[in-house]
């Protein structure tokens, strides 16, 4: 929600660019202006038309990219390719203390319909300065908009980079989700859960997981302290005090699913077919129940296949916060929610949400009922059937009596993280392998990842995915489940909504 006195500082600023006008707060000079810009990239184009210098008037844009929960996410008419961020953290010792950061990140793009000016989503942080294509621009901002005007109109599939410099305290950043989502402070650092609309608190980006793009990240923290983020290790450089340290991925990345943590880690490596590395908090109890990642692993790729990715870590961090987030490749944990359930919920996320990705926020329970029920089947395999059996009966007394009950599949924005979307999302799929049995339901789980994984998917192309698959009386027990008031039964385990009805 936007307070009366954020709104009002809004409006200072867009005022204040209408008298700014042609110069950056930054006093960098208005090349949209400049006769010699235009002469330069008229030389180096292929067009016959040299292009005009565009004006910029901070546009009224579209303020997201349509979708139903989180209207003002994302934006349209570009596509990232890569991030290539770079951090400094000064980090206070005292842990109420908020972390500042100086900060440069770079979009490579490509125009999606022709643009004379698009939308970052940033949320707080001061921005310095924003070039595209290496020339200074002009820019302004709205709300969680940084609006950018390049100095020539870039045509549907123009490629182009855009290099936003900025600083601030990202744990100050208001407007987010919830009170878990964004930068937070841990005793020695920091780690981050930017799910789902954090990643703007961190980075300018088309926040939103239609738009997943490679990452590069150059950290620079003090030297005794350890960074972790995406992908792979690729450098460390220190001068001694401080040192850099740079994570990549060549694999899209959703926005909300970078891992970051900067602070004192034990390091432990698993035995895997992958890279398990496990940073635990100084101080913890040892690796606890992350001793099962290699045989979670195991079991999950039996049922939907190769994991897809090199690696499967974990960070565990130092605070009490009941937050776990699937990070990519290495899930992030609170220290009170660091046990074997929760590890295989993350550890199924890695193919339910990282690899099919969420079309739209509404569709959540894709992502959250998918890795629940995958946590239901690591429990049965590990510890029997009876365990499976003891958990539904329990879980579906826990959603007859919610008195926040809601049907799993169209969640408010407010209720996207609830017991329904998790648990009933979740039933859907023990409903249906009670009706048809495990093989077909399995096959429908890995014909869901064969066809979607590296996309987006919708509650839509799955119940599709089930019609075809499972038939008529599938089809109509899954939209139940999803849509339906009230709970449906699960007759073949006695459970009625109507206890003892
Ligand atoms: N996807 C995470 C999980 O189920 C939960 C993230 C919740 N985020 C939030 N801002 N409430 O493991
Ligand atoms: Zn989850």
């Amino acid at each position: 929600m936007l307070g009366s006195v954020t709104r009002s500082a809004v409006l200072l600023l867009v005022l204040a660019f209408g008298l700014a006008a042609c110069s950056g707060d930054d006093g960098s000079t208005n090349l949209s202006a400049d006769p010699t810009s235009a002469t330069t990239r008229a030389t180096t184009t292929t067009s016959t038309t040299p292009p005009v210098p565009l004006v910029f008037s901070c546009p009224e844009l579209p303020i997201g990219l349509g979708d139903s929960n989180l209207p003002a996410t994302g934006n349209t008419g570009y596509d990232v390719a890569a991030y290539d961020l770079a951090f400094d953290f000064d980090i206070p010792a005292l842990v109420s203390e908020p972390p500042f950061l100086e900060a440069s990140a770079t979009l490579s793009a490509t125009a999606t319909e022709p643009l004379t000016a698009f939308s970052l989503d940033l949320l707080g942080m001061d921005v310095e300065s924003v070039t595209v294509d290496g020339t200074p621009v002009e820019w302004c901002r709205r709300d969680r908009e940084l609006i950018v005007g390049p100095p020539f109109a870039l045509n549907t599939g123009d490629g182009f980079s855009v290099r936003v410099d900025y600083s601030g305290n990202p744990t100050d950043a208001e407007g987010l989700f919830d009170e878990f989502t964004g930068v937070q402070r841990a005793p020695t650092g920091l780690f981050v859960v930017l799910e789902p609309d954090g990643a703007a608190s961190l980075f300018p980006s088309n926040d939103h997981p239609r738009d997943p793009a490679s990452f590069r990240v150059a950290v620079t923290a003090p030297s005794d302290l350890e960074v972790i983020s995406v992908g792979r290790l690729v450098a460390e450089t220190s001068d001694g005090d401080r040192t850099t340290t740079v994570w990549e991925s060549t694999e899209p990345v959703a926005t909300y699913l970078l891992p970051l943590a900067i602070g004192d880690f034990e390091i432990v490596e698993l035995e895997s077919n992958v890279d398990m590395t496990v940073y635990l908090y100084e101080g913890s109890d040892g690796i606890g129940d992350f001793v099962q990642q290699p045989a979670i692993l195991e079991f999950f790729e039996s049922l939907f296949g190769p994991y897809p990715n090199d690696r499967l870590g974990g960070i565990v961090v130092d605070v009490e916060a009941s937050i776990a987030l699937e990070t990519q490749g290495i899930p992030t944990y609170s220290r009170d929610l660091s046990y074997e359930d929760v590890i295989a919920h993350e550890i199924a996320h890695q193919w339910f949400g990282n690899y099919i990705r969420l079309e739209d926020w509404s569709d959540i329970w894709l992502k959250e009922g998918l890795a629940s029920f995958a946590q239901l089947l690591w429990a049965e395999h590990n510890y029997g059937l009876e365990r499976y059996t003891r958990q539904i009966n329990g879980l579906y007394g826990f959603l007859v009596e919610d008195p926040e009950a809601h049907p799993p599949g169209v969640p408010e924005r407010d209720e996207m993280y609830t017991g329904s979307v998790y648990w009933r999302g979740a039933f859907t799929m023990v409903a249906l392998r009670d009706l048809v049995g495990d093989e077909p339901v399995m096959d429908l789980l890995r014909a869901w990842i064969d066809t979607y994984g590296g996309g987006t998917a919708t509650s839509a192309d799955f119940l599709a995915m089930v019609d075809d698959r499972l038939g008529a009386e599938a089809f109509e027990m899954a939209s139940a489940w999803l849509y339906d008031e009230t709970i449906p039964p699960l007759e073949a385990r006695g459970l009625e909504p109507v206890l003892g009805g």
